[in-house]
């Protein structure tokens, strides 16, 4: 199309004139399509087929059933006693005071609950404010694990950052630890972890962590960890990065209780680290939601505070859906990766033909009535042939769910 002078009025019918951050960022996401539009996210095609078709959606990792009632039973609390108004910009002081209690009590680590941590709208806040507020210019460089969770690639072309990503690669899904030390350097802004890691269900090993810090006090990096799955590791155990040495002072680490909670819906997360980059993300994040959740915060505190059981039984209820949904897998023809740790279970469609998983994935809600995402969805664009059999099956359903998507799949195998 010949360029034309930039009118609202017809940017309604030319969304490609419309100038903004809107373009970067669905280029960033990979969703810019070549006539300028944007494309909708797999997501959002893979629930409308699994909605049109009647598919069990294993696309988007949600929970079907409720988390512990004495949590819900928190927030119809609040909401009762009145705390439906804007709560403090920090955050909940009661929530605030909860994460601190967390982190000492699982892993050892002092967070000062009044200058050290701010509640978040998700993870998915703390993760876009933390970019927007750490990222200096096109200079500098964010380092990721590839795949990776969709919405980083999307934050970092927002905040005007350039992506330098490592690949993991099955089996294990561990990263090479050179390619990580080539990736790193000192344009490199920020060290983006997601550990227990979506969407290939690593949990990244002590050398890699170490790795992780060494590079970043080399080259004066910021280290951001996503550690939404902190509480579904299975297979493995959970160490957060700034528990290791040299770590705390540079590491801003993010989680939620979208997934600890079964309350994805709720958007209650959270960062901590030092006081003086908490002030940095709260500088940003005040402009972008101020705050939210109120009578879902004092809900969330109660959670943290719940007794070791519910943890652990969390994990361990979560590893044995993987086990019922990779069994299925194995039986309908396909090579599982088991995870260890949070929702999902990656497996290989090459032997059912599966060798591109995006047209695999759209045609299995019609060949077997299930939905699933195709790895490819979480890799760039020069990425995706290395990825291309490989699919991503959500485990976060009710086990009669589960079984029947593995029945479903059975048929696969005939
Ligand atoms: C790795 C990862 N980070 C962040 C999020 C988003 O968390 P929240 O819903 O708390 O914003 C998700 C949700 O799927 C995730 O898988």
């Amino acid at each position: 199309m010949a360029k034309m002078s930039f009118s609202y009025g017809l940017s309604l019918f030319f969304m490609s004139v419309i100038p903004g951050a809107w373009r970067r960022t669905a280029a960033g996401a990979g969703l810019l399509a070549a006539d300028g539009t944007v494309a909708p996210t797999i997501f959002a095609e893979m629930s409308a087929a699994a909605a049109r078709t009647g598919a069990i959606n294993l696309g988007q990792g949600f929970p079907d059933e409720d988390g512990p009632s004495i949590v819900l039973e928190a927030a119809r609390q609040a909401i009762a006693d009145g705390a439906n108004q804007y709560p403090p910009g920090r955050g909940v002081p009661d929530l605030l005071a909860a994460i601190s209690e967390h982190q000492r009590r699982f892993y050892g680590l002092e967070v000062d609950p009044a200058t050290e941590v701010i509640v978040t709208a998700g993870a998915t806040e703390a993760l876009t404010a933390s970019l927007l507020a750490l990222i200096d210019g096109p200079d500098d460089e964010v380092v990721v694990f590839e795949p990776y969770y969709d919405s980083y690639a999307a934050a970092v072309a927002l905040a005007g950052a350039r992506l330098r990503t490592v690949p993991l690669r099955a089996p294990g899904f561990q990263p090479d630890l050179d390619q990580l030390a080539a990736a790193v350097t000192d344009r490199t802004r920020i060290i983006l972890v997601n550990d227990p890691h979506n969407p290939t269900g690593a949990v990244f090993g002590a050398e890699v962590l170490a790795e992780v810090v060494r590079l970043a006090q080399r080259h004066d990096a910021i280290i951001i960890t996503d550690e939404v799955y902190e509480h579904l590791a299975f297979h493995a155990t959970h160490t957060p990065i700034a528990t290791l040495p040299g770590a705390a002072e540079r590491t801003l680490t993010i989680s939620s209780a979208g997934k600890t909670f079964s309350a994805t819906g709720w958007k209650i997360g959270w960062v901590h680290g030092p006081a003086a980059l908490i002030t940095a993300v709260l500088t940003v994040k005040q402009y972008l939601t101020y705050v939210n959740g109120s009578p879902f915060q004092p809900a969330v505190a109660v959670g943290l505070r719940l007794d070791d059981a519910y943890f652990t039984g969390a994990a361990s209820a979560l590893a044995r859906k993987h086990e019922i949904l990779g069994d299925g897998l194995r039986a309908a023809g396909f090579t599982v990766h088991a995870p260890q740790g949070g929702y999902f279970t990656v497996a290989d469609a090459t032997a059912l033909g599966g060798t591109d998983a995006a047209a695999f994935c759209r045609a299995l809600p019609e060949r077997a009535g299930v939905v699933a995402i195709p790895l490819t969805a979480f890799v760039s664009e020069a990425r995706r042939g290395e990825y291309g059999g490989l699919v991503r099956f959500a485990a976060c359903k009710r086990v009669e769910v589960l079984e029947e998507a593995a029945s479903r799949l059975a048929a696969l195998a005939v």
